[in-house]
C-alpha cells in the first residue's frame, strides 16, 4: 500500500471522472482505484490544474492505494495504452485496435490495414511517441507494419518501417537461426509447419538442389536436422542471399552450401545430375523450374518437393497430372523412370478455397513402387 494524491468524487461521477484522468495522463494507472463509502478515490500523478475547468464536484486528499495487479495480456496492454492517446469523440477508434501482430525478433509486425484509418492520421501526429509506447508495452523496440508480398519474381517483402532505423531481423527458429531485412526480404510464418517438416526428414548423405533458396527455410533444416552432405542452393534475389550467407554461417555450415546466383532456369543446367533431392518452393507456382530441376536428379531417380496453390476441389487431378508431366519431362531427358512415392502436403490456406500445398514425389528407374 502507497499513499498517493487522489481525486475522490462521489460514486456516480466515478466512470467519468477515470475517463478524464486518463485523456489528461493524470490518472496513475499502477494503482487500484479505491471505493470509501459513497465516493471513489482514483489514484494521481500530480494535483492537475485543468481538473479545475470540470463540473464534476471533487476534492483531491491522500488516500491509502493498493498497487493493481499487472496485466499480462498483451491485447490489453496496447488496448490501455492507446486510450491514452484517444481524444473524446474518436472512442470508436478503441474498436479498431489490431488484435494480432507477429514478433520478428524486437520488431512487432502489425497487420497491413493496422493504424490506416483516417481517424488514425491525426491520433498518430499529435502523439508524438505513439509508436515507442506500443513498441515498449510489447517489449519491443521496433514497429513496423505488413504490405502485401509484391507479387515480383523475387516476392519481396514489402513492410513499413513505423519505429526504428533498419528492418534487419534475426529469429532463431526450430534450433536454427535466421537473418534477413524485413523491408526487403519475404517472410511467411503460415510456413512454419512445412520448415519443421523438412527438418523432420531424414536426408542422410544426400545433396539437396533447392531450386528457390529465399533465406533458407527449407534447405538448413534439411542441411542440419535432416543431415543432409551439401546444399546447393539457387536464388536471384541479392538480398535473400546476403540474408542466406548469413544463416549459413551463424549455423556453422557455410562449407556444406554452394549459393549459385542468378535466376535458376540458368543455374540449374550446370547441377545437372547430381541431386537425390529438390526443393521447388515458389508460390504461387514453381512450375517453370520443373524440367530443368528434374535434370538435377541423379540417374536413378530422386525426389521433388513441389510447392503450389491449388483450389482445394483440383488437388486430386494436379497431382495426378504434376507427376504425369514430370515423368514426361523426364523421359524427354532421356529417364524412364516410374513414380515409387508420393505424399500430398496441405500446408496452409493460401486464398478462400485455395490451398499452398507441397507434392512429394519420387521416381525410380527401377520399378519398385512403395
Ligand atoms: C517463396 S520464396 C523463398 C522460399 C524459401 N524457401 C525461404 O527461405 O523462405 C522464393 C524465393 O525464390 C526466389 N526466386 C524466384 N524466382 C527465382 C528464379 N527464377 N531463380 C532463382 N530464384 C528465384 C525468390 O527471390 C525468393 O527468394
Amino acid at each position: 500500500m502507497d499513499e498517493l494524491s487522489a481525486v475522490i468524487v462521489p460514486l456516480q461521477f466515478g466512470e467519468a471522472m477515470y475517463e478524464n484522468l486518463r485523456r489528461l495522463k493524470a490518472l496513475n494507472k499502477q494503482y487500484t482505484p479505491v471505493q470509501i463509502n459513497e465516493e471513489l478515490a482514483l489514484p494521481i500523478y500530480s494535483e492537475t490544474a485543468s481538473l479545475h475547468s470540470t463540473e464534476i464536484p471533487y476534492r483531491i486528499e491522500k488516500v491509502m492505494f493498493e498497487h493493481s495487479p499487472p496485466s499480462i495480456n498483451p491485447h490489453l496492454q496496447l488496448k490501455e495504452v492507446i486510450q491514452g492517446f484517444i481524444p473524446q469523440g474518436l472512442e470508436h477508434v478503441l474498436e479498431l485496435i489490431p488484435t494480432k501482430w507477429e514478433r520478428l525478433d524486437d520488431l512487432i509486425l502489425f497487420p497491413k490495414e493496422a493504424f490506416t484509418e483516417s481517424d488514425w492520421v491525426d491520433i498518430i501526429e499529435e502523439g508524438i511517441d505513439f509508436y515507442e509506447q506500443i513498441a515498449q508495452v510489447l517489449q519491443a523496440r521496433r514497429v513496423g507494419r505488413q504490405q502485401p508480398i509484391a507479387n515480383d519474381t523475387i516476392r519481396s517483402s514489402q513492410m513499413e518501417l513505423l519505429l526504428g532505423d533498419s528492418g534487419w531481423v534475426e529469429v532463431k527458429d526450430n534450433g536454427l537461426f535466421y537473418g534477413f531485412d524485413a523491408c526487403k526480404v519475404m517472410y511467411s510464418s503460415g510456413n512454419v509447419t512445412e520448415r519443421h517438416r523438412m527438418g523432420s526428414l531424414n536426408a542422410e548423405d544426400e545433396i539437396i538442389v533447392d531450386a528457390f533458396a529465399g533465406i533458407g527455410y527449407y534447405s538448413l533444416p534439411l542441411l542440419v536436422h535432416g543431415k543432409a552432405t551439401h546444399v546447393h542452393a539457387c536464388e536471384l534475389n541479392p538480398e535473400s542471399i546476403k540474408a542466406l550467407k548469413w544463416a549459413a554461417q551463424k549455423n556453422n555450415v557455410s562449407k556444406s552450401i554452394t549459393i549459385h546466383e542468378g535466376n535458376n532456369q540458368s543455374t540449374l543446367p550446370n547441377l545437372r545430375g547430381i541431386a537425390d533431392r529438390v526443393l521447388l518452393g515458389l508460390l504461387p507456382s514453381s512450375e517453370a523450374a520443373w524440367k530443368p530441376a528434374i535434370s538435377t536428379l541423379k540417374e536413378q531417380g530422386g525426389s521433388l518437393h513441389i510447392h503450389m496453390n491449388v483450389e482445394e476441389k483440383h488437388i486430386e487431378q494436379w497431382t495426378k497430372d504434376t507427376i504425369l508431366t514430370c515423368l514426361n519431362y523426364a523421359k524427354s531427358d532421356g529417364r524412364d523412370w516410374f513414380c515409387t512415392h508420393q505424399h500430398l502436403e496441405k500446408v496452409k490456406w493460401y486464398a478462400p478455397r485455395v490451398r499452398h500445398v507441397v507434392l512429394d514425389v519420387s521416381f525410380s528407374s527401377s520399378n519398385s513402387a512403395s
